[in-house]
């Protein structure tokens, strides 16, 4: 195996995302040969269960998130082995003494810190860990989003770890910045000429986004509603993708070269007022619907729902980064709960040629359009247009997809997990996937600006069935400016 050895302590051992991310993640990187042979990961969670009663519960886990043709059993004899486990309240500061014993034996191995818990207890438990002796000057620690509800709230949560862990140590995660097609956009934009002197406003007229999302609430309704869209989304996700659409190129690939670029397109962003409200942000909260010809209930309906929520679940917005390349560029971005299907996309709309000779009718073809795929069906088509085949067709065009199919080009490499990557990166050291501090909290700023924005109008939802493409609003907001939605890929 390569790679370095590491400790990982992971917090929220019998949760949610460890269970369905990090364990089949770390069992795949295992698979891949990608652990170092002394690489081990102790558990931490509230709930008293012993080892065996531990390793049953990974295992499980494996066996529910695991494509069964990919769990090889002396893979899975190896992986359990490295496994630990300790019963730890993280508000109390008893607990952490089983830390540091178990780190007692780790020699050179770096002890790397997972909090896949809620980012109340982020402070307590750094706190704890260096007061109990766990840490030393090589420990790293991961966390996860949302880091707050707001600004402030962020900034309290980031002072708080950052009294016992540097920046250079602290591993901030965006899973969007894990995944294969999110990372082929650097490669895309800089390694390519042909797009690299494109891209800017003399030769893209807008950008859109859509990121949907098929499912409901699944269960997390106390947690999203107290969060919404538009922190649980947007202020994360998407401006992650549009700064890496957006960002200057990079001196090179240096973690804080690419995040000092990221930092000034968030910079550049237009803040909300309160007069674009409608016109050009929109929310959404889904009513019932069908979903795959079934039946499913409203948000107000789920379990658990408070019926007075205004909490949204579907926002669209059109917004513009202020600056040199794109200055009135509109970035169109949409993403909500029960659409009618999974689709994250970008797409990069040209402008049309200055002066144009074909049949007046097709005019609205003619420009080219990069399509983006990042889930499902990686891939990357550019929309060229042809004339038409066959003797009676004239001049006509056909537009058509330059097309790149991740799966089908690359057929024998399988596409990992966003977590696979951004764990092996957290390994190596290296944090050019992780979000700095200055970036959350100037994606903050900006989702503050319309968050007040949304609280001083008293702005309610828009209704949109479960199953459609949100709130008419929101092709409206973009059909004001005689543009549509990108559905055909
Ligand atoms: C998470 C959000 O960060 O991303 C979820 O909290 C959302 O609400 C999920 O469903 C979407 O991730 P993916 O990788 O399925 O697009």
């Amino acid at each position: 195996a390569v790679g370095t050895e590491v400790d990982f302590v992971l917090f929220g051992a019998l949760g949610d995302l460890s269970q369905r991310k990090l364990y089949p993640a770390l069992y795949q990187l295992d698979r891949e040969n990608l652990l170092a042979k002394g690489t081990r990961l102790l558990g931490a969670g509230r709930q008293e269960v012993d080892l065996e009663g531990f390793r049953s519960r990974v295992e499980a886990a494996l066996k529910e998130y695991v494509d069964a043709e990919e769990l090889d059993r002396s893979v899975l004899k190896r992986f359990l082995a490295r496994l630990d486990y300790r019963c730890v309240d993280a508000t109390q500061p008893e607990g952490y003494a089983g830390i540091r014993e178990w780190r007692q034996d780790a020699g050179e191995r770096p002890m790397v810190v997972y909090l896949a818990v809620g980012a109340s207890l982020y402070g307590d438990i750094c706190r704890y860990l260096q007061e109990s002796g766990s840490l030393d000057e090589h420990s790293r620690v991961v966390v996860e989003k949302p880091i707050g509800y707001d600004l402030e709230s962020s900034a309290e949560i980031n002072d708080a770890i950052g009294a016992v862990f540097p920046e250079s140590r602290i591993y901030r995660i965006d899973h969007y910045l894990g995944k294969e097609t999110v990372q082929n956009l650097i490669a895309l934009r800089f390694a390519n000429p042909l797009f690299g002197t494109q891209w800017n406003q003399n030769h893209i007229s807008h950008v859109e986004i859509t990121v949907a999302e098929k499912v409901g609430i699944e269960g997390r309704w106390g947690y999203f509603d107290q969060a919404g869209q538009l922190r649980d989304m947007v202020q994360n996700h998407l401006l992650q993708l549009v700064c890496l659409i957006a960002m200057d190129p990079p001196a090179n690939l240096d973690a804080d070269a690419i995040r000092d670029e990221k930092v000034k397109v968030l910079k550049a962003l237009k803040p909300f007022t309160d007069d674009m409200l409608g016109r050009d942000v929109v929310r959404g909260q889904y009513i019932a619907g069908t979903s795959d010809g079934v039946r499913v209930p409203g948000y107000l309906e789920e379990p658990d729902a408070n019926t007075e929520s205004h909490t949204e679940t579907f926002v669209a917005m059109k917004t513009e980064v202020a600056n040199w390349r794109w200055a009135g560029v509109p970035f169109y971005l949409r993403t909500g709960k029960r659409m009618p299907e999974k689709l994250s996309q970008i797409v990069i709309h040209f402008r049309q040629q200055p002066h144009y000779i074909f049949d007046p009718d097709q005019r609205a073809l003619a420009a080219n359009k990069l399509v983006i795929r990042l889930q499902p069906d990686e891939g990357i088509a550019l929309q060229v247009l042809t004339k038409d085949s066959g003797l009676d067709k004239g001049m006509r065009l056909r537009p058509g997809p330059l097309h790149l199919d991740f799966h089908s080009a690359f057929a024998k490499t399988r596409i990992p997990d966003a977590y696979e990557r951004l764990l092996l990166e957290v390994m190596k050291g290296q944090q050019y996937l992780f979000v700095r501090r200055d970036e959350v909290e100037h994606a903050w700023q900006w989702c503050d600006s319309l968050i007040n924005a949304w609280q001083s109008r008293e702005e309610l939802p828009r209704r949109y069935p479960a199953g459609s493409w949100g709130p008419v609003a929101s092709i409206a907001m973009i059909t004001q400016d005689g543009r549509s939605w990108y559905e055909d890929y």
